[in-house]
């Protein structure tokens, strides 16, 4: 039996088999991205076959993602909603051979004609289970696998599920996904790096002093309390978003964009990375975490957490990256800042406004509708020379692209149905970055409480000294709309 996967393509007839498809991501994201893909005429040949432990059945399952569609998607037709509720199929999770009943019976138009992609929104510690019954429905053969992060808990973890994995996947299967990836503005950091002759140049220890990856959320759990309680804050964003974004950002140039170029470079940065000293990291937990529902009464898990961390290669030794993200923050915010060394000297003199504002900043806004800001010292209309902060901006909301974005999910599953793997992750790299953590999850400094709405405990300002963290911003970004 072959393990290769068909050659996919757009347009081609697909079969998502969805696992987990009654949980929050599948409502969130994956049903609302499914729907623009098939709407869009993406994905225009598409069953989805959700499946879940949760007790449903075709009908609940069609009713479910109405819901998700009326909560998540924007103007639906009716003649769009049927469409896609004709799409749906569902089978109650576990048997194999009802599993492969039920995709065979979603393809039956066009039996063997269907590309199949298997959608794993499931937790780490059930993806295993999941992967076995496939094998044993003998769905692995000719399909595509999507495994949602966080891929392991630590290193052993994720090597047993690398090898696991490969007892029934061929790597070349295998999209281990990331959705930050996949994020327009992401993409546009490697666009605005190396598209130009103008920044690369000074991307490097010489010209830039700090950077800050710094993603505050407001969101709480949205029920996901038992989830949540098994990663926390680092599993669940830093060992897979916020680094996968500071390799976009520290990377040499690629050859090109093919998926072994950019993947041989995204991991150097991870080789590159000193291991992270728990002495460079503040946790938190917000005041009211313990008494949601599904949390353990002392729960140690951490819902926010601030660290530095190196990139120990020629290109940035000495420089500090800065991370940060938590939930019930005061802000929802993604971005990247990249502060450039200041003047050696001035000749502005005392009360000018030389430095007030900190140094010159580069800022990538990772909003599905993103933006970009180049922020720098310019002279104050008038006599004498008086200096202000003055910034260069621009936004994709104000281009007539506004209208193209896909949000990441759906760019990330059309590249998985068109066998594209460039913008996921690898075992290699995804078990470095476990090897990375080691130090920090052998020995994790204490949870320290921080209030609801604020921008977390107080240690942060200790651990960025003597810079400041970006945000709150001082000024806001522009709005010519
Ligand atoms: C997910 C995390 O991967 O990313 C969530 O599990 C988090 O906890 C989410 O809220 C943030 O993604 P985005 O695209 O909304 O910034």
């Amino acid at each position: 039996m072959s393990k290769s996967p068909p050659p996919g393509s757009a347009g081609q007839p697909t079969t998502v088999v969805l696992f987990g498809a009654t949980g929050d991501l599948a409502q969130r994201k994956l049903l609302p991205g499914l729907f623009h893909l098939q709407r869009t005429g993406l994905l225009p040949d598409l069953r989805i076959l959700g499946t879940s432990l949760d007790d449903y059945d075709r009908d609940s399952f069609v009713a479910f993602a109405r819901k998700a569609l009326d909560e998540h998607a924007s103007d639906v037709t009716e003649e769009q909603w049927a469409e896609f509720a004709a799409a749906l199929f569902f089978t109650p999770g576990g048997s194999p051979e009802a599993l492969r009943a039920a995709v065979e019976e979603a393809e039956q138009v066009n039996p063997g004609g269907f590309l199949r992609l298997h959608y794993l929104s499931v937790p780490p510690s059930a993806a295993l289970a999941v992967v076995r019954t496939l094998g044993e429905a003998g769905l692995h053969t000719d399909s595509r696998i999507i495994m949602e992060k966080p891929f392991g808990t630590d290193l052993a973890s994720a090597r047993r599920l690398n090898s696991h994995l490969h007892e029934v996947f061929d790597e070349s299967q295998i999209f281990r996904i990331d959705h930050f990836l996949g994020k327009e503005q992401a993409l546009n950091i490697l666009a605005f790096r190396f598209a130009n002759g103008l920044f690369e140049p000074v991307w490097n220890r010489n010209m830039i002093d700090h950077i800050q990856i710094d993603v505050p959320e407001q969101l709480g759990l949205e029920q996901r309390a038992s989830f949540y309680e098994s990663t926390g804050a680092y599993r669940d964003m830093v060992v897979t978003h916020l680094f996968q974004i500071l390799a976009f950002t520290a990377m040499e140039a690629p050859t090109s964009l093919d998926p072994l170029s950019i993947t041989e470079e995204k991991n150097k940065v991870f080789r590159s990375m000193l291991p992270i000293s728990p002495d460079d990291v503040v946790r938190g937990q917000y005041s009211g975490y313990l008494a949601e529902e599904g949390v353990a009464p002392d729960s140690e898990t951490e819902t926010f957490i601030a660290l530095r961390c190196y990139v120990d290669n020629w290109r940035w030794a000495g420089v500090p990256f800065y991370l940060r993200t938590g939930k019930r923050l005061a802000e929802g915010q993604r971005i990247i800042s990249i502060a450039f060394k200041e003047p050696p000297q001035s000749m502005f003199p005392e009360g000018s406004g030389i430095g007030q504002h900190g140094p010159d900043h580069l800022t990538f806004d990772l909003a599905d509708q993103g933006k970009m800001s180049l922020s720098f010292y310019g002279k104050r209309p008038g006599p004498g020379f008086r200096l202000d902060k003055l910034s260069m901006q621009f936004a994709i909301a104000e281009t007539g692209w506004a209208g193209s974005v896909l949000e990441a999910y759906e760019r990330l599953i059309l590249d998985a149905v068109n066998g594209n793997h460039t913008l996921f992750t690898t075992a290699e790299g995804v078990e470095r970055l476990w090897e990375v953590s080691a130090p920090l999850l052998e020995d994790m400094p204490p949870v320290r409480p921080y209030a609801e709405g604020s921008w977390g405990p107080n240690q942060i300002h200790q651990l960025i000294a003597p810079h400041t963290w970006r945000l709150p911003f001082e000024r806001i970004w522009r709005d010519k709309r």
